[in-house]
């Protein structure tokens, strides 16, 4: 055999990269996780446990780091003495497991073990603790605005009302810089809300990214407030609209480098596009009432959301909860098999009153600012629920 067929039975040259990180893992939010997290690393990302990549080891070595998942393996212990068998000694080993013991994290370190994560695994556990090891750098501080996600089970949920108020609520808070994009190009309610008429642009955005630039996108915003704006269509019922994923990748994009929050009023069902959103976002928001169609429907977009997104970032919020007729929450628990993260009740008649004067319903309904508190915690950061000591004393 000459060299030339030699060389040509080689694998791939990039397949033979140093930088190569090969990881085996079998559940879908590791995947993820490592995917997203590791999204610019050579990583190899494989199904299967220890016992694949010893596997793959006997004949397939040339890597610079490796993620084996060990849950599930009955004797760990044997099992990495059998991969440092095989394992070139340079190659650090980062375990995924699911014993959550300390004393089985000391042992798994004592083998050798460069870490040890146990599940369920988030984007943010590898971007900060298995990134730095990995790719010898500091984990990434993302400067670009957090998205939020906001999208309803079934019609009617209340998903545009808590995202037009949550903006608003966020950034009198914060004192940060909002935007809201509305996603439903025709019929959406955002602007109605706010009392303002959109124009084109967001549209010719959304088909033409070639043409979408900051500059463009900021004309095409709507001053709410200082620090709000809103990006939002009202584009005719019987228009055929032909948005690109890559169009709605491209305005997210460039919010996110303007605003230090990009609250999207999501339409379901998630098609590629709008789930391109939901794979961005640092919070999702998943909406329902309490009726049965909401049950269904919640259960089946969390499903969704989770094969997207990561599960610790998604938030399921009950809406009008005490809603007469409605399902009591040990149904609504018992259907989602989950307790949901907030609930807000029923605010009566000014919720209503401020979709039809385009006042939005935050400036006269102090309970949902209330309620809404918590979600702006949640995604901020800052402790809002706290009552100050002046307002203590006053209504006591
Ligand atoms: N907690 C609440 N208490 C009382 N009324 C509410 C509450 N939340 C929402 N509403 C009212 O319910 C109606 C529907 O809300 P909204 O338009 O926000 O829902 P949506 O999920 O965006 O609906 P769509 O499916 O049409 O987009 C509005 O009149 C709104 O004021
Ligand atoms: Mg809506």
């Amino acid at each position: 055999m000459d060299g030339s067929i030699a060389v040509s039975m080689q694998p791939e040259r990039s397949f033979l990269r140093c930088d190569r990180i090969v990881a085996f893992v079998n559940d879908e939010a590791t995947t993820t996780a490592l995917r997203t997290a590791l999204d610019d690393a050579h990583l190899d990302l494989r199904k299967g446990n220890i016992r694949h990549a010893i596997r793959m080891l006997e004949t397939d070595y040339e890597l610079a780091s490796l993620i084996v998942d060990i849950s599930g393996i009955d004797d760990p212990i044997k099992a990495l003495e059998d991969l440092a068998r095989v394992c070139p000694t340079d190659v650090p080993v980062a375990l995924i497991g699911d014993n959550s013991d300390i004393g089985f994290y000391r042992a798994m370190l004592r083998m050798g073990a460069m870490e040890y994560l146990y599940k369920p695994i988030s984007r943010d556990m590898i971007n900060h603790v298995l990134r730095p090891k990995l790719v010898g750098e500091k984990p990434r501080v993302d400067r670009s605005g957090h998205v939020v996600a906001v999208c309803g089970a079934q019609g009617g949920a209340g998903a545009t009302s808590i995202a037009v108020n949550l903006a608003l609520q966020l950034a009198d808070t914060t004192k940060a810089r909002v935007a809201l994009l509305d996603l439903h190009l025709q019929g959406g309610e955002t602007a109605v809300m706010l009392g303002v008429q959109p124009g084109p642009g967001l549209r010719i955005a959304l088909e033409n990214p070639e043409r979408a630039d900051e500059l463009f996108l900021e004309r095409a915003a709507i001053e709410v407030n200082d620090r709000v704006r809103l990006i939002a269509a009202d584009e005719a019922l019987n228009a055929e609209l032909h948005i690109t994923e890559a169009g709605v990748q491209n305005v997210v994009r460039l919010l996110r480098n303007r605003f230090n929050y990009v609250l999207v009023d999501l339409p379901v069902p998630l098609t590629p596009a709008i789930q391109s959103v939901v794979a961005i976002a640092r919070t999702v928001l998943v909406l329902l009432e309490a009726e049965v169609t909401g049950l269904r429907n919640a259960k089946a977009l969390r499903k969704a959301v989770s094969l997207i997104s990561d599960k610790n970032r998604m938030f399921t919020v009950l809406n009008r909860a005490d809603r007469a007729g409605g399902l009591p929450l040990e149904t609504i628990v018992k259907g989602l098999e989950a307790r949901p993260d907030m609930v807000i009740p029923d605010l009566g008649s000014g919720m209503t009153q401020a979709v039809n004067t385009g006042v939005p319903a935050f400036r006269h309904v102090p309970k949902l600012r209330r309620h809404l508190a918590p979600i702006v915690q949640e995604i901020s950061g800052v402790d809002t629920t706290r009552r100050s000591w002046m307002s203590r004393l006053l209504k006591r």
